[in-house]
């Protein structure tokens, strides 16, 4: 089973507060996401795997460790956007991809519109990032598509997560690991995260 893992880093618990409050301006709420990705980006590239190397240092040949696999980062569309720069700041090489769903209005299923992954994704470790892990829905359906390119390490990351959410990602895709700044408490009737904070897109991209 893949890990669920939910920070209590002191720096991201700050930048969650200010995240929460629903007076923090478009500006700040943007640029916090960010940094919160980019650290919970830190703690999900932790088990990384390295392999032995040598390089000369001006003075003699160093024994060193590098990473040699290949990383690519999946923002689901459109809040997704919103952590990618936090990724790319640790992960300048990574290749980006992108998938774009909508919830079919009769099905309610979740339905891709747009989805451009990198070649040789099958070989890559995948970071997928939706900021709201709420019913799961979403997320589930973006890890399948990832999975059908072939896809095999994948990493969920999200600034905020609830139970129904974790339960459907485990459920659906019990290898797939889970990082978030937080867990609330639970759904309200409109699908949101209580307390949360709000819809993450509208508040990314200042649209309402
Ligand atoms: N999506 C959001 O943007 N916010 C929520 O609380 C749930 C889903």
């Amino acid at each position: 089973m893949g890990e669920f893992f939910v920070s209590n880093h002191p720096l991201i618990q700050n930048k969650m507060a200010m995240l929460r409050n629903k007076n923090t301006c478009t500006k700040e709420f943007k640029e916090i996401i960010s940094e919160v990705a980019m650290l919970l980006c830190y703690e999900a590239t932790r088990h990384i795997e390295l392999v032995p190397a040598k390089v000369e240092t001006p003075i003699a040949e160093a024994d060193v460790n590098v990473i040699n696999r290949g990383f690519a980062i999946v923002p689901i569309l459109r809040a997704g956007m919103g952590m990618l720069d936090g990724l790319l700041t640790l992960m300048p090489t990574a290749k980006v991809g992108f998938i774009g769903l909508y919830r079919d209005p009769e099905t309610l299923k979740p339905v891709e519109y747009y989805c451009k992954l990198p070649n040789g994704i099958e070989n890559m470790e995948v970071f997928v990032t939706d900021p709201m892990l709420a019913t799961g829905g979403t997320a589930v359906a973006g890890i399948d598509f990832i999975k059908e390119k072939g896809a095999k390490k994948i990493t969920f990351l999200c600034i905020l997560a609830a139970p129904d959410g974790v339960k459907k990602l485990r459920e659906a895709h019990p290898d797939v690991d889970i990082y978030a700044a937080a867990y609330d408490e639970k759904l309200n009737d409109h699908g949101y995260i209580v307390p949360g904070l709000g819809d993450a897109g509208d508040r990314i991209f200042g649209t309402k």
